[in-house]
């Protein structure tokens, strides 16, 4: 199998932000930002995989900007590492600012799909070469998030985690 870059699979998503997408202070609604980041990060990962993805988990959220009624809202979803069968995907959200032609951060997830084939089954990615400085940090990050997600989904003993046991207790 081939590997693949980032850039090749990146995915993008320009919308705003409708009235029926709202909570009760008129921002984005988080479940609405959650599947628009979804939606990205699929397309994203089945892109690299060149297969059906579903979503296995969602490592990490931080809405740390609220995201007013009206904003322009864009959304990068990039592949941080590619494993057996699954793959991290950093999603990253923006707002437009219309008035200076700006944008800030507002958000950030982690999302880890695995590509399946038609009945469903787990099958095999195509490794990922990151090029760009924060492509390998994110790279390098990755295998210990996967390993902290599967500890707290119980598919892995913590005593396992051997990146885990690294960062926690210098091992
Ligand atoms: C995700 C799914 C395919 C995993 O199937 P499984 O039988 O547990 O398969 P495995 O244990 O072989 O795991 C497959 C890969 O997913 C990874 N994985 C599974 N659960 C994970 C979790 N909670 N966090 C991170 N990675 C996870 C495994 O580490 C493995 O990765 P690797 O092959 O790259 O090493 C299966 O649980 C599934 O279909 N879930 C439903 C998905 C779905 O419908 N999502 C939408 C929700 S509405």
């Amino acid at each position: 199998m081939q590997p693949k870059k980032p850039s090749e699979s990146i995915t993008y998503n320009t919308d705003m932000v409708l009235p029926s997408e709202t909570n009760a202070l008129n921002n984005l609604f988080g479940g609405e930002l959650l599947a628009r980041m979804d939606r990205a990060g699929s397309i994203a990962a089945g892109r690299h995989s060149g297969n059906v993805t579903v979503t296995a988990s969602v490592n990490h959220v931080a809405f740390k900007k609220a995201i007013p009624i009206g904003s322009v809202v864009d959304i990068e979803a990039k592949v941080s590492r590619a494993f057996t069968t699954s793959m991290e995907v950093y999603i990253d959200v923006w707002l437009q600012d219309r008035a200076h032609g700006t944008r800030t951060r507002a958000n950030h997830a982690i999302y880890t799909f695995v590509a399946v084939d038609e009945t469903g089954r787990p099958t095999k990615v195509p490794e990922l070469i990151p090029e760009t400085d924060l492509e390998k940090e994110r790279f390098a990050g990755a295998l210990r998030r996967k390993q902290l997600s599967l500890v707290l989904a119980g598919k892995m003993k913590a005593k396992d985690a051997t990146e885990l046991r690294a960062l926690f207790m210098g091992e």
